[in-house]
């Protein structure tokens, strides 16, 4: 571990995480490996390799331009609800060490759309950037207020996610029931209609729905022209095996031990969507082989969070090394041509 690093490591989760977002600004340059193989796409979007950042690490956009010089080929903001809003009471994160784990009820701390709309307008730098939207915890009308949030910020954006799996706004997870999407996803679909420019639409989902749950979420994505699906957010569940007496905390578990799960809930939609949707795989990718895996489920792009708290900013080079040199293994010229080699 580098010394930064272990220096972050004794400071609480929060301070810590503050921290980095600052240092992130500042960040050089880190280079990553150029490489044919790792080109893909996040929908219409050309991306140079497939390994972006989740959102939650910088919530209000305060470091987008650093966080794409640490390698990361786009960088999720959000997410951000119409009015600003200050989450639950600390302490709301929660490092499990021993299982590279973090547990997080933050509760959609952030500085609302505005703020976060006034900061992207004036970003200058080159870089896809998305904006994962959601609603406050008080929201009477949340078709209405992602709509609003929508308007805002899509115009801003690359593209733009639909966060309806976060677990910690009360209801939320609710959401990802068909019959309640659908008329979020119009809504947008007839916001997107005025745009001047079409910005693609993902929606973020749990680990934990069910086969028929996805099947059914699926089914409305593609008839509402969802772009593609990120599979998806921290899990509810505390999988068998935990270390850490902080499991016992309430919240969504991220890291090392969501990865089977994600994968798996990947690998279903992937059967599901029958190619009709881009998929991002995202939770508990810490190595190339990770990342590997997750494409062979089904993933044309990947995000993490977590491994960014445990490894530091290196692992980004590190995962997309590894990845490459599997590709180049198994003879894959292209990454798109392993996208869901496991499915068969
Ligand atoms: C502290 C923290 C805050 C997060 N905040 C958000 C958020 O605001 N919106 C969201 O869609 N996901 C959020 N996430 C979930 C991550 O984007 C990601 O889906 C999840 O952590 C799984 O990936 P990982 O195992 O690589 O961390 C958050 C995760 C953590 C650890």
């Amino acid at each position: 571990m580098t010394g930064w690093l272990a220096l972050l490591r004794r400071l609480p989760p929060e301070t810590a995480h503050r921290t980095a977002l600052r240092a992130a600004r500042l960040a050089p340059a880190l280079p990553v490996p150029r490489s044919e193989r790792l080109r893909t796409r996040l929908g219409p979007i050309d991306l140079p390799h497939p390994l972006g950042l989740a959102a939650g690490f910088d919530k209000d956009g305060e470091a987008v331009s650093g966080l794409l010089r640490l390698g990361f080929s786009f960088v999720e903001v959000g997410t951000v609800t119409p009015r600003p809003q200050a989450g639950n009471p600390r302490p709301r994160l929660f490092r499990l060490e021993e299982d590279e784990a973090l547990v997080n009820r933050m509760g959609f701390n952030n500085a609302g759309m505005e703020r976060v709309a006034a900061r992207l307008a004036r970003r200058h730098g080159r870089g896809v950037v998305g904006v994962n939207i959601g609603i406050n915890r008080d929201s009477g009308d949340p078709v209405a207020d992602y709509r609003r949030v929508y308007e805002k910020l899509a115009p801003l954006a690359d593209y733009v996610t639909l966060n309806v799996s976060s677990p910690n706004t009360p209801g939320l997870r609710d959401l990802q029931a068909a019959e309640r999407l659908r008329p979020i996803l119009e809504a947008l679909r007839e916001a997107q209609a005025r745009l001047a420019v079409a910005r693609p639409l993902l929606v973020k989902i749990a680990p934990d729905l069910t086969e028929q749950d996805l099947a059914a979420l699926v089914e409305t994505a593609v008839a509402c022209g969802v772009a593609g699906l990120i599979v998806g957010n921290t899990t509810v569940s505390r999988p068998q095996g935990l270390r850490s007496p902080l499991a016992r905390e309430p919240g969504g578990l991220s890291g090392r031990p969501l990865f089977p799960l994600a994968t798996g809930a990947l690998r279903t939609t992937a059967r599901l969507a029958r190619g009709r949707l881009c998929l991002l795989g995202c939770g508990g990718i810490f190595t190339g082989a990770d990342a590997y895996a997750m494409i062979r489920a089904g993933a044309s792009a990947l995000q993490i969070f977590t491994a960014l708290v445990y490894r530091g900013p290196r692992v980004v080079r590190t995962i997309l090394r590894e990845l490459d040199a599997l590709l180049a293994r198994d003879g894959v010229a292209r990454l798109e041509d392993a996208v869901g080699a496991d499915l068969a």
